[in-house]
């Protein structure tokens, strides 16, 4: 079969890792791809988020299968698209990609089908979210609707920041003026990933990740510095529990709307001491999450999506491997914020001859026959081991074998998990 990703992070180099190892596969594309992907995939520049052109490349290829890696291609209809095409394709269609798109929508879905949420209100107006705001007893979590990269949410410490967050989201700062007021919620936070498609769900594992720039998790957030899998906190007993309170009923919500959703639902959850509450939902693999949940798949990651595309997956039995895993990211200097690309990068070699240790590339190119950053988290360093423990030094090991001086990366990631059994 022929096969196109769509994407170019290290998510993607992740999915055409594995995809790449399936008997099923015998030619794979990757738009745009980066430096490690094309050790597997042949990469071509193509406008991802523009379905009528993916498909019309994909005709001109033969290809039969498209993974869609980012959720951006997914909110714009690229799988409507590619499916009306007649193209397989694994990720969700615009209207059930607005789990994502929406936190307002999330919260109608879950209300509608009973899964726990934070208490939430939905403002269009400024003013009605300042009389909400002052009628409340503890700062709330203020979001900006609709994707934000991230930035739209603020964990208010005091009623101040709470009312100043509100002001920026009316003041247009991202894009639709509506305002999300959550309750704040206390626990450990824990992601959940299952295929689905459209009726059955399978749960692919669970991970935790460090958002933060900064060691101890302080400073700016970011697309995510770190992961592992699985998530300590989610015990088998409590991953039974979020299926059938929370991601079991919202599939089960969005196929009765009509809009069924076809592809892997990310829940993001807080376990808190009545249960686990859905925080929100992302409709594509987590991205570093998906480098550390390949690395414990033991079955054909292809046939697994392939499955979830055709309404197959009740069919489907996955095998995971014990060993935890985890990965380190590499970004360049300044990220968060503005940092320079085309530094070189040495020792990859060298890290990849570590046991257990894949290196994922995400902001990678080759020029002048060398590998160089071009983006701002520029490598996963992963690696599996028989304990966590194991699977971190390993990984930082690699990281030490990486010849980088542009690079900055946390050297604490999985501080949670390694505390908790210590
Ligand atoms: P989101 O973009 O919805 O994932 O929110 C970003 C981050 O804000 C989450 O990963 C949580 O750490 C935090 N957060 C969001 N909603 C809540 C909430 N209701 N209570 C506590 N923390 C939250
Ligand atoms: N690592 C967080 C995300 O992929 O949304």
């Amino acid at each position: 079969m022929r096969i196109l990703i769509l994407g170019g992070g290290g998510r993607e180099h992740a999915l055409a890792w594995a995809v790449a190892k399936s008997r099923a596969c015998t030619a794979l594309f990757c738009a745009p791809g980066n430096a490690g992907i094309a050790e597997v995939a042949e990469c071509v520049a193509l406008p991802v988020e523009d379905g009528a052109a993916v498909a019309a490349w994909c005709a001109a290829n033969r290809i039969e299968f498209v993974i869609v890696g980012p959720e951006a291609p997914l909110v714009a209809g690229v799988a409507d698209v590619l499916r009306a095409a007649g193209i397989g394709v694994f990720g969700p269609s615009a209207a059930a990609a607005e789990l994502e798109a929406s936190k307002a929508f999330t919260h109608a879905v879950a209300s509608a089908c009973g899964a726990p949420m934070a208490a939430h209100a939905v403002f269009d107006e400024a003013g009605a979210a300042r009389a909400y705001l002052a009628g409340l007893a503890a700062a709330p979590v203020v979001k900006a609707d609709g994707l934000a990269a991230g930035k739209g949410v603020v964990v208010a410490e005091t009623m101040a920041e709470a009312e100043a967050a509100v002001d920026a989201i009316f003041a247009g700062a991202f894009g639709t003026p509506r305002a999300v007021i959550e309750e704040r919620l206390i626990g450990e936070e824990a992601s959940l990933f299952a295929l689905s498609d459209g009726v059955t769900v399978v749960p692919l594992g669970s991970a935790q990740d460090h958002k933060r720039v900064g060691e101890g998790d302080t400073g700016p957030n970011t697309g995510g510095m770190g992961a592992y899998s699985p998530a300590p906190v989610m015990t088998a007993a409590m991953t039974q529990r979020a299926m059938a309170e929370i991601v079991r009923p919202a599939v089960a919500e969005m196929a009765h709307r009509g809009t069924p959703f076809v592809g892997v639902l990310y829940a993001g959850l807080m376990i808190t001491a009545e249960g686990p509450k859905l925080i929100e939902f992302n409709v594509r693999f987590g991205d570093p999450e998906a480098q550390v949940l390949v690395l414990r798949l033991g079955s054909d990651l292809l046939e697994a999506l392939q499955a979830a595309a055709e309404g197959r997956l009740a069919e489907l039995t996955l095998d995971w491997r014990p060993e935890p895993a985890i990965t380190v990211v590499m970004a360049a200097r300044g990220y968060p914020g503005a940092y320079e690309t085309g530094s070189e990068i040495r020792g990859l070699a060298e890290a990849r001859a570590i046991e257990g240790v894949t290196v994922f590339h995400a902001g990678t190119a080759e020029r002048d026959g060398a590998v160089r950053a071009s983006g701002g988290r520029v490598l996963n360093v992963s690696a599996t081991g028989t304990s966590l423990a194991e699977a971190r030094a390993r990984a930082y090991r690699a990281v030490d074998a990486i010849d980088w001086p542009e690079g900055i990366w946390r050297r604490d990631i999985a501080w949670r998990a390694l505390e908790r059994s210590s």
